[in-house]
């Protein structure tokens, strides 16, 4: 395993923010932390890279103990946090010479590096400007490149693409999957479920400080829910008598929208129209996805605080 967290706890004061977490991340794939703000995400991330001291229980990154030894493991993995740590009088170039030569990186093998980097996450065009003077997702992508500096084995992203237009967030997605095709192991947060289905080779829901689920996105909407969704107009006083009998493995009431998921939801509605005789009521079918199985098991969005 690359990080293998056994029982973790964090405690700030009387607050817990990490109740007791396991986690196994193997080599080369992308593992997704996933949860409401104030989770537990970025502290445990901070206990994986070893700047936060667990209250409890260990974390191994490389089979390296973190506590023992943070800086043998920090040398050989690259970090993006929630907010970008940049030095805004210098220019993309200058950052990556500074953070190289932070790694002691050769000069010859910096130059080289930060070449590649510039042309990695397309920095070239703006490879000479203050950073105070780059857009939001410019700076982002270099935050990413000064984490890849040292080649690192591990790369942990604190919610990498949160406030990206959409075209750079499938730039950086790009970027991730290239980097798990070059055998990288890669440990990030996301409030995007749809970016954790698509990136992700395994996530773990995390609410108040403890794992709800782990497994392969397919798995845990499998699992959790089923294939598909249906989702339709309804009012409240309705739902008795239209689920009645109906072969529905999870049902979720939103505002006016009741959402069903089964297996084969295309019977499903056939059976509602048929109930419903001539009246024409919205229905929208459509495979489940990781953010149903998010509200399943956290009961709410991921834009709602739980704070
Ligand atoms: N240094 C600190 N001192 C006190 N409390 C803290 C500290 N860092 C985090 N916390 C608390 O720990 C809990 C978990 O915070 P954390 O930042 O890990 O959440 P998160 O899942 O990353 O949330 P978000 O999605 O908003 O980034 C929160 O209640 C937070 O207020
Ligand atoms: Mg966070």
């Amino acid at each position: 395993m690359v990080i293998e967290a056994r029982n973790v706890v964090k405690h700030f004061g009387t607050r817990v923010a990490v109740a007791g977490i396991d986690l196994a991340v193997p080599p080369g794939i992308c593992f997704g932390l996933l949860g409401p703000n104030g989770a537990g995400k970025t502290t445990t991330l901070r206990m994986v890279y070893g700047v936060t001291r667990p209250t409890a229980g260990s974390v191994r990154v490389f089979g390296i103990d973190v506590a023992v030894n943070p800086r043998a493991v920090r040398s050989r993995l690259g970090v993006t946090l929630q907010q970008n740590v940049l030095i805004e009088a210098l220019s993309p170039v200058e950052n990556l010479r500074v953070f190289g030569r932070y790694h002691r990186i050769p000069h010859d093998l910096l130059e080289e590096r930060v070449e590649e980097l510039l042309d990695f996450l397309e920095l070239r065009s703006h490879a000479h400007v203050p950073v105070k003077q780059l857009s939001g997702g410019f700076q982002r992508r270099l935050a990413i490149a000064l984490s890849l500096v040292n080649d690192p084995e591990l790369l942990i992203l604190d919610e990498p693409t949160t406030g990206l237009d959409p075209a750079v967030r499938l730039a950086v997605w790009a970027r991730v999957r290239a980097l798990r095709a070059a055998g990288k192991t890669i440990l990030l947060t996301t409030h995007y479920m749809d970016e954790a289905q698509r990136l992700c080779d395994r996530v773990a829901i995390v609410a108040a400080g403890k794992v709800l689920a782990e497994g392969a996105p397919e798995e845990l909407i499998a699992i959790h829910l089923a294939r598909e969704a249906l989702e339709c107009e309804c009012d409240e006083n309705e739902v008795p008598a239209l689920l009645d009998g109906l072969p529905v493995a999870h049902v979720l009431r939103t505002a006016d929208r009741l959402t069903i998921y089964a297996d084969d939801v295309a019977s499903v509605a056939e059976t509602i129209r048929l109930r419903d005789g001539g009246e024409r009521r919205v229905m929208v079918l459509r495979p489940a996805n990781l953010e149903d199985v998010f509200l399943a098991l956290t009961g709410s969005t991921l834009e709602e605080s739980q704070t």
